[in-house]
């Protein structure tokens, strides 16, 4: 469970409520009637299901074979015709989809009539380079805007994209293409970031010979002439190229309601990273519908989901969830504290967004820079403000609360994650009173619980294992290519229930407050990041012996990675090694995985059959008296790690 005893103490004595304002109520989209509706999950999902476009309608709303679930069986459905085709039919068609800020300061508009046109060209470039219905895509790329043209032409012909975060290293890249087998790739010259050009196309380049499937590679062509990208005669081709001439219009594939949509890579607690499977009916559903109550959404909105597209967050509430219900985004390229840390707020001041949704970990950025970087902004714009990706510490909530929202905006605080593919718990704006840091509610028509060990209900006040008791439209199906990976992860702990990972509390009123992971996953910055994938990334260093891997306090990022590595005989513990050690696994995974820390130990604390202990690694990291150690092979070893971590700590 997270070590953030602080956090955890502030969380768990919140009294503060607040409840919705008066005139908020009046106008939301919400209302309390909706969690009675949802008391019938299948008619409360079909209906909000029959508000998108299908070809043909379903025939029965949930086949559910615990543990495999299918939504609306027999229905036929496009992802892309609903983003766009619905909209351009009528008064939608010159609506602003999407506002884009690159870093450098550029701006485009896109209107849903632009964007459509743009999908279907390229969609019908993508079928000339031989990508089919089902053929795996996978996209590497920054913010802008062809990643949504990119994402929007695979559904509109059936073909599964896989995101792979801009920011994950060349390797990572090769073995998410390897295990999803893509046909194409599509990626861009270089991004910025922090006015840097990070070139993208040529870290792909350095994979590329070892990823057998891949045919075509589709370049972006972002910075230009600033970098010399290297093309391929034959295999790579510009997007410019490829789109011009292309047909103006591609008809969308009728996809089962079943079929995949997408696959989207996620750190397990193994070092393999898992293929997330989502399809297309029942995702879409999810989305929709979450967006349009949870962020009260209203035509006249300018929403803006400050997540990165190659993240869960991005797929469903930037590219799904606001294109489905016709909404107008601000879509921004690069840092916050880019070129200056005012950068956020005049976006807002300038394109008057109404709807925030951010990440604790960017509010305590915020909260360290001071109050002087808003001031000089006028935000009074926002309506709703939302966070997501790690518990917010109460003290952050009401400074967002107060600062951001100037009092008058509710805060949305909602649980997911990659697996379930929309929010499963969050307040209901207009609705709820909020506790700030409780996550309050399930969402109407799915079910969630605090449960024990063995698996029963905790009284209010108890804490325990969060898990799911009902399917939910947007759920995962199965892990790419492992079910059994599926049924063992997911559905194995606690029969019929989904096991999340996550501990929880609920507290005396029913509102449920997350407590962090209780598995080997660390949040950085909101990032998950098993620490057997970084630990992996350790040992293939020829130095490295042995490592283990843990999450620490972080003032900023909740988390940060701490590594106890042992060497190989003859290898010296230096400063030099630590950077070194660093760079291999920025090198193997990406910068969001690189240890804060790196101390070298000769010993590690273990059991007798072997595994290491980590919760000793976090006394000790965090200045606790170690816990119960009688399972402990060697006690020996807890001294010499102290000292260790001590003194290498005052470095
Ligand atoms: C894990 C899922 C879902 C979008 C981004 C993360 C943590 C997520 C909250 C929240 C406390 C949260 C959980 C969860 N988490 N939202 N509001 N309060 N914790 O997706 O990378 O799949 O991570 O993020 O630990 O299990 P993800």
């Amino acid at each position: 469970m997270s070590d953030n005893n602080e956090t955890l103490e502030s969380l768990l004595q919140e009294k503060r409520l607040f409840p919705p304002p008066e005139s908020f109520k009046r106008a939301a989209v919400a209302t309390s009637e909706i969690y009675k509706e949802g008391e019938d999950p299948e008619a409360f999902w079909a209906r909000t299901a029959s508000e998108l476009h299908w070809f043909e309608r379903w025939d029965k709303v949930l086949e559910w074979n615990l543990p495999f679930a299918k939504w609306f069986v027999g229905g036929k459905i496009n992802a892309s015709y609903n983003c766009l085709d619905r909209h351009i039919g009528g008064p939608s068609r010159d609506k602003t989809a999407i506002i884009w800020e690159g870093e450098p300061g550029e701006q485009r508009t896109i209107t849903y009539f632009d964007l459509y046109r743009e999908v279907n060209a390229f969609a019908n470039a993508l079928k000339k380079l031989g990508v089919k219905k089902s053929d795996r895509v996978t996209i590497y790329m920054p913010m802008i805007p062809e990643i949504v043209i990119a994402m929007l032409a695979c559904a509109r012909i059936g073909a599964p994209h896989s995101v792979v975060f801009g920011g994950f290293s060349a390797e990572a890249l090769r073995e998410r293409i390897n295990d999803a087998e893509a046909k194409l790739l599509i990626t861009v010259d270089g991004g910025y970031r922090r006015g840097k050009v990070i070139p993208l196309k040529q870290s792909a380049d350095e994979i590329l010979k070892d990823t057998p499937t891949i045919e075509s590679v589709v370049v972006v062509r972002r910075v230009g002439d600033i970098l010399r990208t290297a093309m391929r005669q034959g295999r790579d081709y510009w997007y410019h190229d490829v789109v011009s001439g292309a047909e103006e219009y591609c008809k969308p594939e009728q996809m089962d309601a079943e079929d995949m949509l997408f696959l989207l890579y996620s750190s397990g607690t193994t070092g393999k990273p898992k293929g997330v499977v989502h399809t297309t009916g029942g995702y879409l559903t999810g989305v929709y519908t979450t967006f349009k109550y949870i962020f009260d959404y209203k035509p006249e909105d300018v929403f803006w989901c400050t997540a990165d597209v190659g993240w869960i967050t991005g797929h469903s509430y930037i590219i799904y969830g606001p294109l489905l219900n016709g909404a107008t985004q601000v879509m921004y390229e690069g840092a916050p504290d880019y070129p200056g840390r005012g950068r956020w707020w005049s976006i807002i001041e300038k394109h008057k967004v109404s709807i925030l949704y951010t990440a604790p970990t960017a509010i305590r950025s915020f909260i360290k820079w001071g109050t002087a970087w808003l001031e000089q902004y006028d935000l009074s714009s926002l309506r709703l403000l939302g966070t997501v990706g790690e518990p917010i510490n109460p003290e952050a909530w009401v400074w967002y609360y107060k600062y951001v929202g100037n009092e008058g905006c509710p805060i949305v605080d909602t649980w997911w994650q990659t697996e379930t593919g929309q929010v499963i718990l969050t307040p209901l704006p207009g609705v709820t009173v909020c506790k700030p840091g409780s996550v309050a509610h399930p969402f109407p028509g799915t079910g969630a619980e605090v449960v024990d060990e063995h698996g029963n209900p905790v009284k209010p006040g108890g804490s325990g294992y969060l898990v799911l008791t009902k399917p939910w439209p947007a759920m995962l199906r199965t892990l790419y290519k492992d079910e059994q990976r599926y049924i063992e992860t997911y559905w194995s702990r606690f029969p019929g229930k989904y096991l999340t990972g996550d501990g929880a509390k609920l507290d005396e009123d029913g509102y449920f407050w997350i407590l962090g992971r209780v598995d080997d996953i660390i949040k950085v910055a909101g990032h998950r990041i098993s620490t057997a994938e970084v630990e992996s990334a350790l040992v293939d260093h020829q130095a490295v012996a042995e490592a283990a891997v843990i999450g620490i306090p972080h003032e900023i990022k909740g988390e940060a990675i701490a590594a106890f590595v042992i060497l190989k005989e003859g290898q010296e513990g230096t400063p030099q090694m630590q950077q070194e050690l660093r760079a291999h696994v920025r090198k193997k995974i990406g910068p969001i995985a690189v240890p804060e820390t790196v101390i070298f130990v000769s010993e590690l604390p273990k059991t007798r059959s072997g595994k290491i202990m980590r919760r000793l690694l976090r006394d000790i990291a965090s200045g606790r008296a170690p816990g119960d150690v009688s399972t402990l092979a060697e006690p020996a070893v807890m001294a010499e790690l102290k000292q260790k971590y001590e003194s290498q700590e005052a470095e």
